[in-house]
């Protein structure tokens, strides 16, 4: 059986209930971090780990997400006319071509969760893993998170590797939480995961966050799992039934995880690309938000 992976879904159906009101209109995948809508960092991440296919689960409502990942032959004429050469540039190399590049919106009319728009992918793989990205969890680095587990996945036995890091245990409750029976160099080895569970019962700090590779069995798992935490049909909870046949890796990956679909993380994600921005690092080393270095002398 083949561990290349070729395809990666891209779940981006949800309401994004703790962005609104700036959700109402606007798909929480779009909201930018300073100048670049979140999708764009996934699919940069599914590009660069080598990813052939990409599909995404979307919702009728939120046809936007459409429009900007694929090109837009008429936007980058119209900047090309106006002599903006270089937006028109930036613009077509970000965007997915619909000849080039193999690319597939699938509709979840209904939020019925993460996993249940996992499964509505399943006719539309190519055989082998799938790989699943979650924008708004937004992992920053030297290397991409999705190259390094690509990686680790083809060279390792685990037939699910889920990102995870290690969290405080007041924050358990917020995450799916791997069951630790041992580690092998950057990946954990685990028997089975829980979806937020409270900190008294979670079996270890090693929290999942929005970075999978799963193998192509998931989709029978999904189709007969019911529904788990808040009514709806968790991922974590067909991967846990997994584990123990398929094995289950953590893979702690090198970069540094933002949650962008809160507030407090898409601020220190701002902040964070800000500082390599010179304009931005002015503003905040105005605010006194950064060290303001005095100036060497000559
Ligand atoms: P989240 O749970 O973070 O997103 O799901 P949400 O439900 O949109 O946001 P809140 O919690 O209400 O604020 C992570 C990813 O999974 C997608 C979301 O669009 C997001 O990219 N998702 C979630 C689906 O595609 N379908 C679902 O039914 C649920």
């Amino acid at each position: 059986m083949t561990r290349h992976v070729r395809t990666a879904i891209f779940p981006v159906a949800g309401l994004g209930t703790r962005f609104l009101p700036a959700t109402k209109a606007t798909p929480k995948e779009l909201l930018p971090v300073l100048d670049t809508p979140l999708i764009q960092y996934a699919v940069d991440e599914a590009r660069h780990a080598g990813i052939e296919r990409m599909i995404f689960v979307s919702h009728p409502s939120k046809a936007a997400i459409e429009r900007h990942v694929m090109e837009d032959a008429r936007l980058t004429r119209e900047l090309r006319a106006r002599g903006k050469e270089n937006a028109a540039e930036a613009l077509s190399e970000a965007a997915l071509c619909p000849i080039e590049d193999d690319v597939r919106f699938v509709m979840q009319n209904e939020p019925k969760g993460l996993g249940h728009a996992v499964g509505c992918a399943k006719d539309h793989v190519l055989p082998g893993p799938v790989a699943v990205i979650l924008p708004d969890d937004l992992i920053l680095g030297p290397v991409g998170c999705l190259t390094e587990m690509v990686k680790a996945y083809e060279a390792g036995k685990a037939g699910h590797l889920v990102a995870t890091m290690e969290v405080s245990e007041d924050r358990v409750h917020r995450y799916g939480v791997l069951s630790v029976t041992g580690k092998d160099g950057p990946i954990v080895l685990a028997d089975g995961m829980v979806e937020k569970p409270k900190a008294e019962d979670a079996p270890s700090r090693q929290a999942v966050v929005g970075r999978y590779i799963l193998d192509a069995s998931i989709f029978e798992a999904l189709e007969t799992q019911t529904s788990g935490a808040g009514g709806e049909i968790q991922l974590t909870d067909a991967i846990a039934r997994g584990a123990t046949s398929l094995g289950l890796g953590g893979f702690q990956f090198s970069g540094t995880r933002f949650d962008c679909g809160s507030k407090a993380g898409m601020l220190e994600a701002t902040l964070e690309l800000a500082m390599e921005d010179p304009d931005c690092l002015a503003v905040l080393k105005e605010r006194g938000l950064v060290e303001q270095r005095p100036a060497v002398a000559a």
